[in-house]
């Protein structure tokens, strides 16, 4: 099959590599039908974690073959799969929450050579029936392939701000895990959402869908959000971006007694947090990984209802022979460029 690979540093081609086999009883093998490109898939093409991996850990496919223990699926469903993973046994795994697997086998696919990602024509998928959602009727397959991954972790983030109604909101980033969190921060009520980024098409987008935008180019983010709110901050912030300064940034932008809430990747263990700050405002700081299957209760009726429209987020829609160029267009934020979308038919 042809599949995704990581070959340097910001390079990657589009090469035959061995066909999936069935990762034991409890697993599938399964053909892909769309599959996308992740910021923390930039966090590998950006180099240094080693070169091969085969990437990709947003897909939606159809079953081509499962194990002899697998019980809820089996060839020709259409199902999504969750892209992190865990040991599918632990009470945390059951509970929709591999992030946290007590075997501490928690695994992102396309992150290493031992769980082949989905940006490819096929891939093996373990512990199948803890991990996979057989796709709703009416789904579209945007909003499937945005389940696996984003969708959850956006409403997460927005979940974990303990927004109130009427409250104000700051969210920084408005990538495409920014965008849906942007888009669920909407269904807690609040009346004001400040959204902070860099980027003019992104500002943009996110004025489009109600944010009150903030440009931090100029690097006075902070500032800007202080005046916005008369110096108070927001009692709610969400972070989707994952640097230090967006991280500090949104710490600095609470209000007493409030909550930031942080989705975007940061795994700098130098980060400099502000205790002092911290215990004189009474602060409430989270971050999480996404609990993907755990969500999906919650997700799938407001997708189905409409009351969350997220398809929109794709901006490109590509063959998967044309990895290369998307993914240099996706990191150099090109061509208006949010999300991408590839279709492995081609
Ligand atoms: N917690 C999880 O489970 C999980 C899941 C998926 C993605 N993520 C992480 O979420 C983050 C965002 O992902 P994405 O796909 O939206 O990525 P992205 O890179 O497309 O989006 C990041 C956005 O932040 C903006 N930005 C960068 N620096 C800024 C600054 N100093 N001030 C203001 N804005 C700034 C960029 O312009 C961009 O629009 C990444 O760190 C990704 O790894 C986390
Ligand atoms: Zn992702
Ligand atoms: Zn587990």
């Amino acid at each position: 099959v042809r599949a995704v690979v990581l070959t340097g540093d910001r390079t990657v081609e589009v090469e035959q590599v061995d066909d999936p086999v069935l990762p034991g009883p409890r697993g599938a093998v399964v053909e892909v039908e769309r599959t996308a490109i992740c910021g923390s898939d930039l966090h590998l093409y950006h180099g240094g974690m080693g070169t091969g991996v085969h990437l990709g850990h947003e897909f939606v496919d159809r079953v081509l073959e499962v194990g002899s223990e697998v019980l809820r699926f089996g060839a020709g469903d259409r199902i999504l799969v969750s892209g992190v993973i865990g040991c599918g046994r632990c009470q945390t795994c059951r509970s929709g929450v591999p992030g946290n697997c007590e075997a501490n086998r928690t695994a992102v696919f396309g992150s290493s050579a031992s769980l082949p990602g989905g940006q490819a024509e096929a891939v093996a998928v373990p512990e199948v029936d803890e991990f996979a959602l057989a796709i709703p009727e009416g789904l579209s397959v945007e909003s499937a392939v945005l389940l696996t991954d984003i969708l959850p972790t956006g409403y997460l983030g927005a979940q974990r701000a303990r927004i109130a109604p009427g409250a104000t909101v700051v969210l920084f980033g408005l990538g495409p895990v920014g965008v849906m969190a942007l888009q669920s921060a909407q269904l807690f009520g609040p009346a004001r959402i400040l959204a902070v980024d860099r980027e003019p098409s992104r500002l943009a987008r996110g004025a489009e869908l109600g944010a009150e935008v903030i440009d931090a180019s100029g690097g006075d983010a902070v500032a800007q959000v202080l005046e916005a709110t008369k110096g108070r901050g927001a009692a709610s912030v969400i972070e989707a971006v994952g640097a230090d300064q967006t991280v500090s940034d949104a710490i600095a932008c609470a209000a007493p007694g409030g909550t930031v809430s942080v989705v975007g990747v940061n795994l700098n263990p130098a980060f400099p947090y502000p205790m002092g700050l911290a215990l004189l405002r009474s602060l409430t700081l989270s971050a999480t990984l996404a609990a993907i299957p755990a969500t999906w209760p919650t997700l799938v009726p407001l997708l189905d209802s409409g009351r969350l429209t997220p398809d929109a987020v794709f901006t490109h829609r590509l063959w998967l022979s044309e990895a290369p160029h998307a993914y240099q267009i996706f990191d150099a934020r090109q061509d208006g460029v949010l999300k991408v979308l590839l279709d492995p038919k081609g």
